[in-house]
């Protein structure tokens, strides 16, 4: 008996392994594509022009860069086992109008990167269970109100990269699954105010890219499950009051790229769960003073490329969570409020560089007791609130690179124990009495100077191919300490009293050293120096950089001779790297200039 048994089972084993091979063999996988054990079928190629025989079991089936024209009446007959269909690229341009009535069970089709321009009237409506149709790619002007008819349990649709100009206000009626809505990259410029209204399961909306130019107060009213709102590049100059306010799920909202000079008071409340919001690259002149609603969800926050001089003082107040705002690149951000970081107790990072300012307040970034990195080169700072840095334990980088700055107070960086890059190249650095504290910093903190050789005096004249970090402190004896610190910031002005012979280097194999002799009188050193600028000759034998290149021609008082090396300055050897100076300067006494340098 139970060899019977086991016989049977052998036989009707092996007949299922013998029918299998069969089929299989009937319709093996073609040559064009490649067939998964699992029943996926991708077939590529010019070769092909119509839906080659497939093996019974294939579910998804799709086509590419192939030469199918037309999908007929009959090519999508017999595979009724297949739920996926794509073809693309494929430069189709007629689908017939009952091309899928032979296929109901289709739940997917995608017809992307072709050359569509018109569909039959409801040639999608037989596939009753579809649930992701992708038009995208092709050349649609405008789409048929009845296109979508019957596609209830629709839920992604992709209508991007087209060229519609409008959508009728009915054509997403009825498409109550939907979740996924892609019009981007068209030319849409304006939408009819009920168009979304259907779509109460619409999670994600994109619209980016097209030609808006304003958007309908109640256009978003019943998308209450919206997460993503992508609106960036468009054409839109004003928003209506409100008009996010009934998307309290939303997560992302991006509104950059846009024509907005303002944007309504309260326009971003009731939205808790916001992730990330957009509003850069608009030309936004000013922000009203209640504009951010409770966001605490939000990490990173862009602002840049706008008109702003100003901002309210609480605009990032309601982002508790920031750990990065990049609020840089603002041409004419000229003045920031004091308290306008007072909220942000997790920033990690804060960039300000390359916007207009001239002046921060003391207390700025007082609050900022995570932070790690400043940026706040290129800007026109001018000097710095001694106390400025105070409080930032965990700063690791400030940048401070091509500003106005020509001098700091000596203890700015100091208490800053975690500083390990810092940059300062790029400013008008006056090598004078009152740099005398930062420049003992400096010396006392080389390797936290990331751009130290770099870090050039810009005057007083004699100085010039000298780095602040180089200027020690006995060249500062005669300066009183009151004096020094009292010295205001806008001492800009060179000392022409400094005795010029003192820089007479020639010999010195090392270093570019200035000997600074205290002036016996002013009346001496001052014939001293206009004597001996008429023929000193100056060999420097330090190491050339190109800020000092830039310095000197800048400053418009020297010729520069490169001996031996032709035009090619040469930054590495310092045989060549040795100048010869020609001072062409008009020596102008200045009765008060009390510290003599
Ligand atoms: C919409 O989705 C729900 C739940 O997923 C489903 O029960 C319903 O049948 C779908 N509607 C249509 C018209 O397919
Ligand atoms: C912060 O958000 C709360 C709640 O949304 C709101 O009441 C408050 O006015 C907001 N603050 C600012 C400065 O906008
Ligand atoms: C310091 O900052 C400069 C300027 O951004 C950067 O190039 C450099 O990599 C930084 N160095 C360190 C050690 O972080
Ligand atoms: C730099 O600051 C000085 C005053 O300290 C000012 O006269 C000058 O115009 C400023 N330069 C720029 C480019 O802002
Ligand atoms: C520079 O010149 C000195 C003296 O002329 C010579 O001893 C030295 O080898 C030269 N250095 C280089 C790098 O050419």
């Amino acid at each position: 008996n139970f060899l019977k048994y086991f016989l049977l089972l052998f036989h009707h084993y092996c007949y299922c392994i013998y029918n299998y091979l069969a089929t299989s063999f009937i319709h093996s996988c073609p040559s064009s594509c490649r067939c998964s054990p699992q029943g996926a079928a991708i077939c590529i190629g010019s070769t092909i022009t119509d839906i080659p025989p497939l093996p019974v079991h294939t579910y998804l089936l799709q086509l590419s860069g192939t030469n199918m024209n037309v999908i007929n009446e009959q090519s999508l007959a017999n595979l009724d086992l297949l739920l996926r269909f794509g073809l693309i690229k494929s430069h189709l341009h007629t689908v017939h109008p009952r091309a899928f009535l032979v296929a109901p069970q289709l739940k997917s089709v995608k017809l992307s990167s072709n050359d569509l321009s018109t569909l039959p009237s409801r040639v999608f409506s037989p596939l009753a269970t579809l649930e992701q149709l992708h038009l995208d790619g092709n050349q649609f002007e405008n789409i048929h109100p009845d296109m979508f008819e019957g596609l209830g349990g629709l839920q992604d649709l992709d209508l991007s990269r087209n060229k519609l100009r409008s959508l009728d206000s009915d054509i997403f009626e009825g498409l109550s699954n939907l979740t996924f809505l892609n019009l981007g990259r068209n030319f849409i410029k304006k939408l009819p105010p009920t168009i979304f209204h259907s779509l109460t399961k619409l999670q994600q909306l994109i619209l980016y890219y097209n030609e808006l130019e304003f958007l309908e107060a109640d256009i978003f009213d019943k998308l209450i499950n919206l997460v993503e709102l992508k609106l960036h590049h468009n054409q839109i100059a004003s928003l209506p009051p409100k008009v996010f306010w009934p998307l309290g799920n939303l997560k992302t909202l991006t509104l950059s790229s846009n024509q907005l000079q303002t944007v309504p008071e309260k326009s971003f409340y009731n939205m808790p769960k916001l992730i990330k919001l957009t509003i850069y690259k608009n030309p936004l002149l000013s922000l009203p003073d209640e504009l951010m609603g409770h966001m605490p969800d939000m990490t990173e926050f862009y602002l840049y490329a706008t008109n702003l001089i100003t901002v309210p003082g609480n605009l990032f107040a309601n982002m508790s969570g920031l750990l990065m705002l990049n609020f840089h690149l603002n041409d004419n951000l000229r003045d920031l409020p004091p308290d306008v970081f007072c909220c942000l107790p997790n920033l990690q990072k804060l960039s300000l560089k390359s916007n207009n300012l001239h002046y921060l307040h003391p207390q700025l970034f007082s609050k900022l007791t995570n932070l790690k990195k400043l940026h706040l080169n290129d800007n026109k700072l001018y000097g710095l609130p001694e106390n400025i840095f105070k409080g930032l334990g965990e700063i690791l980088e400030i940048l401070l690179t091509n500003n106005n700055l020509s001098s700091l107070p000596g203890d700015i960086f100091v208490s800053l124990p975690a500083l390990m890059n810092l940059t300062l190249s790029g400013n008008p650095w006056g090598c004078n009495c009152a740099i005398r504290g930062i420049a003992r910093w400096i010396r006392h903190n080389e390797h936290v100077l990331w751009d130290r050789d770099d870090v050039m005096c810009h005057n007083p004249v004699y100085q010039l191919l000298r780095t602040v970090g180089s200027l020690r402190d006995e060249e500062f004896s005669f300066c009183s300490a009151t004096r020094a610190k009292s010295f205001p910031l806008q001492d800009l002005s060179w000392s022409p009293t400094q005795p010029l012979h003192s820089l007479s280097t020639s010999g010195q194999t090392s270093g570019l050293t200035s000997i600074t002799t205290p002036p016996t009188t002013a009346t001496q050193s001052k014939q001293a120096a206009f004597q001996t600028t008429q023929g000193a000759t100056q060999k420097v034998t330090d190491k050339i950089t190109t800020q000092t290149v830039k310095h000197l021609f800048m400053s418009k008082l020297f010729k520069l001779k490169v001996p031996n090396t032709g035009n090619k300055y040469n930054t590495h050897q310092p045989n060549n790297s040795y100048l010869t100076l020609q001072p062409h300067i008009s020596v102008k006494a200045s009765s008060n200039s009390r510290c003599m340098l």
